[in-house]
């Protein structure tokens, strides 16, 4: 089964909008069109915009970090997908272990804005991943079995959907995980988005790797047959390493 790799930026809560722009400025003419990788760059929300028309002329799309899981009302605050569909938003971060653990996101919040997303067909890149206690206790099964219920139970079999098995021990802490333990767990996330979106979806989903991925271990990484591409923080963040790691995917 093949499926296009995909390389996401998230950026979190870094650039501001002159970085942002001399960081779409530079990579513009530096990266190839090919139907093996997609690439996808995800400013703070008050960038989308203005990231969007300066990559408009290249081959890279615009991610959003977070969505309201409501569609319009007394919500102060929030931004639908809606909102986001009018910014030509292709994809958007939803459930990221930082939104879980610090701003109180539930399974059943997920889930909910992975359906307004679904609605206004905007691919959903849903975070799932374990704590460090969570694996040493081999609990990780149950925990991704969860998430993924939680994230999934309100789609139909048609839905496109991202996966980025994140491991929360591997988010910014500089250790990844061994390629062999992400590969296991991302086969175990593909089993269980058949029980959600069928056997087909669930080999044509991607499923993509974050926590400490690097311009060295990227390539390793892609190697494994279930891993489909990767969610990128802190080495996204600088040009240099950003084209290495397109480099290495073939994107250049
Ligand atoms: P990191 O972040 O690459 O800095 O570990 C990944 C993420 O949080 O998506």
């Amino acid at each position: 089964m093949a499926r296009a790799k995909l390389l996401v930026a998230n950026w979190k809560l870094n650039h501001y909008r002159q970085d942002a722009l001399s960081f779409a400025e530079q990579i513009k003419g530096r990266i190839k069109k090919t139907a093996s990788l997609d690439i996808a760059v995800a400013p703070v929300a008050t960038l989308l915009h203005e990231v969007g028309c300066a990559l408009r002329e290249t081959s890279v799309d615009l991610a959003a970090q977070n969505v309201s899981g409501f569609h319009a009302g007394a919500f102060t605050g929030e931004i639908s997908a809606q909102h986001l569909k009018e910014q030509d938003v292709k994809y958007c971060i939803v459930g990221h272990s930082e939104r879980r653990s610090l701003f109180g996101e539930k399974d059943a919040d997920i889930g909910k804005k992975v359906a307004a997303l679904n609605e206004q067909s905007i691919i959903p890149i849903v975070c799932v991943g374990e704590t460090l206690a969570e694996r040493q206790s081999n609990l990780w099964q149950q925990v991704l079995a969860r998430q993924c219920e939680g994230a999934f139970a309100l789609l139909g079999p048609k839905a496109e959907v991202v996966i980025a098995y994140e491991p929360i021990w591997a988010i910014g802490t500089g250790v990844a995980a061994h390629h062999t333990d992400a590969e296991e767990a991302h086969n175990f996330i593909r089993q269980e988005l058949v029980k959600y979106l069928g056997q087909e979806r669930s080999l044509t989903s991607r499923i993509i790797y974050g926590g400490s991925v690097s311009v060295e271990n990227i390539g390793t990484f892609m190697e494994q047959p279930n891993i489909d591409g990767a969610l990128v923080g802190k080495a996204s963040l600088q040009v240099s390493s950003f084209l290495s790691m397109v480099e290495v995917l073939g994107g250049r």
